[in-house]
């Protein structure tokens, strides 16, 4: 959602800004702006619309300035319009803000009855007027106290009246060559440059100019200047720098027409990077994790597993539970974390509860790990993003390593986790002394282990998937089936399908159809169904033949050679014959192409869908 970019220093600060607003768009948003400190003054723009447009109004601006500010808005209060774009003017102080201010509403009320007249509909420019109204209280009984003293108080006075978890960014004309921040829960990152300091809500913004950086911890107000950032709590703690193997290269399109489609591509790739070093010499050997001993110790007292995500996350967690019950014989409730985190789950002795999240900072799954946290239950978490709250607040991580996604269709992070969990699902059956004798248990060891290369088989059709997806831009309805593992596939092929194309598309067990989706079915539907030659084979073949009695345009998702499929379906795409527990990767991969042609035909932005935001960091 939002993103944030700072810079002081010594280098002209509006191309970095700038840079960095094109890099975090395509976290979602639909306003983008800047403030840069001008000669004693700041100069700001805001634009409604595309990051280009801020660029193209922005060509005479910011040849000398070394100090700003900018942000891109997803709107949360108020239309998504110039004025409600941030930064934010309030007196003295310029601001732009990540997250959401719970209790806005009364600190407007009070701000509005001491005189305060606000011109945005947004909680952010409440937070910029409560910092100014308590900097001008302040100044008045601190006689003598630097500019920068007085700011400080009146920002921690601020944080102590404000609910909700934010990031801010500042600058006050009274302090030039600083720029100031609270994260206080929506990540900040930071990196000190030779040039000078770079703030950013989000890995992307930084890497292509140093790999070195810093996740502030909460709670915290920092100060930046030309010489790097600085904590300013009474603790006065040291910044922790690490390296991150994220490159700008990895940001890049490297030649592909989008992010989604490069990213597509890498698939092959980034699950041998996930499965890189952690795979056992033999069935009988343990996968090799980063934490080996809290590992085994915890999957040998587990008694039951809550897996819990959002969106396609939570469509891998799904496939997960077919995986933990069939091989470890464990208790596995799958849960979406915007339900679980209001219902009342049962957490006793030996639950274990995993959260899976691309980003890393999505704030429903975010809380259902506090929930979780909370509770003393163990808890674990698959993310894709190195350091992100939720791999950090997590008792520990399973990482994948897809690297940076773009694409708001997530598509390689998705075939990660898959992996992972696929990978975990088998350790833990060893751990628990139940692989024996279990076929799909011995196949899936070797399906991991040639999944890269059937990856690589399927996308050499792509072309081919593609063109079939740009034939469904005119059907009424897309409605995507499958049984077993290939459920959640179908629940995922729907998403992506409505994500891209904005078209209607449902996914359904198979065996639900004749209860009650089966009335769509007419010759303006398409039925796409994922029928490998897996155990639920028999039954789905009967799925097809109700559809194509009543009319139905099937399209099959089947296994390379199957005469009796083809001849049932209308179009039919063969895929490699994997193993039970990798299928489900391979069979995901027509469908993003399905969709990815389709949404091409009709002109979609597939970067970046409208209304969609790729890291939702609200509820
Ligand atoms: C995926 O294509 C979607 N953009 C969305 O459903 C996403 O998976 C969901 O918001 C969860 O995000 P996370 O994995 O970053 O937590």
């Amino acid at each position: 959602m939002c993103g944030i970019v700072g810079y002081v220093g010594k280098n002209q600060a509006l191309p970095i800004l700038l840079d960095g607003l094109k890099r975090l768009e395509y976290r979602g948003y639909d306003s983008a702006g800047f403030a840069l400190f001008s000669k004693g003054n700041f100069e700001i723009k805001r634009n409604a619309g595309p990051v280009q447009g801020l660029v193209d109004a922005s060509l005479e601006c910011g040849k000398t300035e070394t100090q700003g500010i900018a942000h891109t808005r997803w709107a949360t209060h108020g239309a998504p319009n110039e004025t409600n774009a941030h930064p934010h003017r309030a007196g003295d102080i310029v601001l732009v803000h990540n997250g959401i201010i719970e209790n806005y509403s009364e600190i407007k009320t009070m701000l509005s009855r001491e005189g305060v007249k606000f011109s945005s509909q947004t909680d952010t420019e409440v937070f910029a007027q409560l910092i100014e109204f308590r900097r001008r209280e302040i100044a008045k009984k601190s006689e003598g106290a630097t500019a920068e003293t007085i700011l400080l108080n009146a920002m921690k006075q601020a944080m102590t009246e404000v609910e909700g978890h934010y990031a801010i960014v500042l600058m006050s004309q009274s302090i030039p060559g600083k720029i100031f921040g609270i994260q206080n829960g929506a990540p900040l990152v930071v990196s000190n440059l030779k040039t000078g300091a770079l703030i950013a809500s989000d890995l992307q913004a930084i890497v292509p100019y140093h790999n070195e950086v810093c996740f502030l911890p909460k709670g915290e107000i920092f100060v930046a200047d030309e010489t790097g950032v600085k904590l300013t709590s009474a603790s006065n703690k040291g910044l922790s720098f690490e390296k991150i193997d994220w490159t700008a290269d990895k940001v890049e399109k490297a030649g592909f027409e989008s992010f989604m489609l490069k990213e597509i591509f890498q698939q092959p790739l980034v699950v041998a990077d996930t499965l890189t070093g952690r795979l056992p010499v033999d069935q009988k050997s343990s996968f090799i994790w980063d934490h080996q001993k809290a590992h085994e110790v915890l999957w040998k007292n587990v008694k039951r597993l809550y897996l819990i995500a959002c969106g396609t996350s939570s469509h891998a967690a799904m496939a997960a539970k077919y995986f933990f019950e069939r091989w470890a014989r464990l208790d596995c409730q799958i849960d979406i974390a915007s339900e679980f985190r209001y219902r009342s789950p049962v957490f006793e002795p030996g639950t274990v509860v995993g959260v899976i999240s691309q980003s890393g900072e999505t704030a429903d799954t975010l809380a259902a790990l506090r929930l979780a946290n909370q509770a003393g239950v163990s808890t674990f978490s698959i993310c894709n993003v190195p350091n992100s709250t939720i791999a950090r607040e997590s008792g520990f991580q399973y990482p994948t390593k897809a690297g940076p996604e773009i694409g708001v269709a997530s598509t390689k992070a998705f075939t990660s986790q898959l992996t992972i969990l696929c990978a975990l699902a088998l350790d833990v059956a060893r751990l628990r002394g139940l692989q024996d004798g279990k076929e799909s248990v011995q196949a899936s060891f070797t399906g991991l282990a040639r999944l890269p290369q059937d990856l690589d088989q399927v996308l050499s059709q792509s072309e081919t998937f593609m063109k079939m997806g740009e034939t469904l831009k005119d059907q009424r309805i897309i409605l995507f089936v499958g049984r077993g593992t290939m459920y959640p596939i179908a629940l995922e092929g729907a998403l992506k399908f409505k994500e891209l194309t904005y078209l209607p598309a449902e996914g359904f067990a198979a065996g639900e159809l004749k209860h009650g989706p089966i009335a769509y079915i007419d010759p303006k539907v398409t039925v796409i169904t994922l029928a490998p030659k897996d155990e639920w084979y028999s039954k789905t073949i009967s799925n097809l033949e109700e559809i194509r009695a009543r009319g139905g345009h099937i399209i099959t998702i089947g296994t390379e050679g199957d005469e009796e499929a083809k001849r049932l379906s209308n179009e039919f795409i063969g895929l490699p014959q994997s193993s039970w527990g990798t299928q489900p990767i391979l069979s995901v991969i027509p469908l993003q192409l399905l969709a990815y042609g389709c949404a091409k035909a009709l002109g979609r932005n597939i970067d970046k869908p409208r209304n969609l935001a790729k890291s939702v960091t609200v509820e």
